[in-house]
């Protein structure tokens, strides 16, 4: 599989600050635990999905800079880095930079007033076509400049509910026509828009959107979540096709992400995107 993705591993995670209504500075994380289970899903991408898996080293004060889908947006060699909204997290932009830097990647700054937290509130249904969260962490008008600046279609959807407060807890395309989400964690404008947009809707109950079920990696017809979605989702999947893995992720949900969270895509460049800057 010609897939790459960027991780880091949890040397220094923990719950140390609450930005979301997931953390709670009384229930920390078990590092033991969260190491192992980090391991074990990266081992799964690594030595069974054969991807190609590239870290980044945790700095110790950046609890969640294991949750590398907020990074910002890699596509082809352009980085687009993320502006934090929390100052919790604005730590750990230069080091994302560096490394992108380093690795040959034309890094592009937003506007500092525009809010975005990458890959966690943008998501591609195909190579051309993205879908991107706002209000809760990223800037409705981040999203123009991304689209623009990589030559795409982004197609905004505001996200109302605190508890899903990035795209990717609630919303994850399967391909251009299918989509699994939670519809509570949007507005009636945006439910609207997610219909016109695919034929195909699988809608997860509350109690499967709080497993963490839609915070998932696909990877060709491979769905790999947190553990859960018995009742709709399972279902809904294997009749599609789809192989589902389950991970448990109980330290990382402390801090409010689960699989997706953990992993930015790495993709080369669509040969129709090309001509773009
Ligand atoms: N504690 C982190 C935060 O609130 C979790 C980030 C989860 N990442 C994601 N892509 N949903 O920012």
């Amino acid at each position: 599989m010609t897939q790459s993705l960027f991780m880091c591993a949890p040397d220094y995670f923990g719950i140390e600050y609450e930005i979301n209504p997931w953390m709670s500075l009384k229930r920390q994380a078990d590092r033991r635990l969260a190491r192992a289970e980090w391991e074990t899903l990266h081992r799964f991408l690594t030595a069974e999905l054969k991807l190609d898996v590239q870290l980044i080293r945790q700095v110790s004060g950046l609890p969640d800079m294991v949750f590398t889908a907020n990074a910002g947006l890699a596509r082809g060699k352009t980085f687009i880095a993320s502006n934090f909204r929390n100052k919790e997290r604005s730590g750990e932009a230069s080091h994302y930079e560096a490394w992108f830097q380093e690795k040959g990647y034309t890094v592009y700054h937003l506007p500092p007033s525009y809010y975005f937290e990458g890959e966690g509130d943008v998501l591609f249904s195909d190579d051309e076509n993205a879908f991107a969260g706002y209000l809760i962490r990223s800037d409705v008008t981040a999203h123009a400049a991304v689209a623009e600046r990589l030559g795409v279609r982004i197609v905004s959807l505001e996200l109302v509910n605190p508890r899903f407060y990035h795209l990717d807890t609630c919303f994850c395309p399967l391909n251009a026509d299918s989509v699994v989400y939670y519809p509570g964690a949007f507005d009636a404008y945006a439910l609207e828009v997610i219909k016109a947009n695919f034929s195909d809707r699988i809608e997860v109950t509350e109690r499967e959107a709080e497993q963490f079920v839609c915070n998932a990696i696909v990877i060709e017809n491979h769905y790999i979540q947190a553990q859960g979605g018995q009742e709709t989702l399972r279902p809904a999947l294997e009749k599609r096709g789809y192989h589902i893995h389950e991970f448990d992720m109980s330290e990382f949900i402390k801090a409010g992400g689960a699989t997706k969270c953990l992993v930015l895509k790495l993709t080369e460049a669509p040969q129709r995107a090309k001509g773009y800057k």
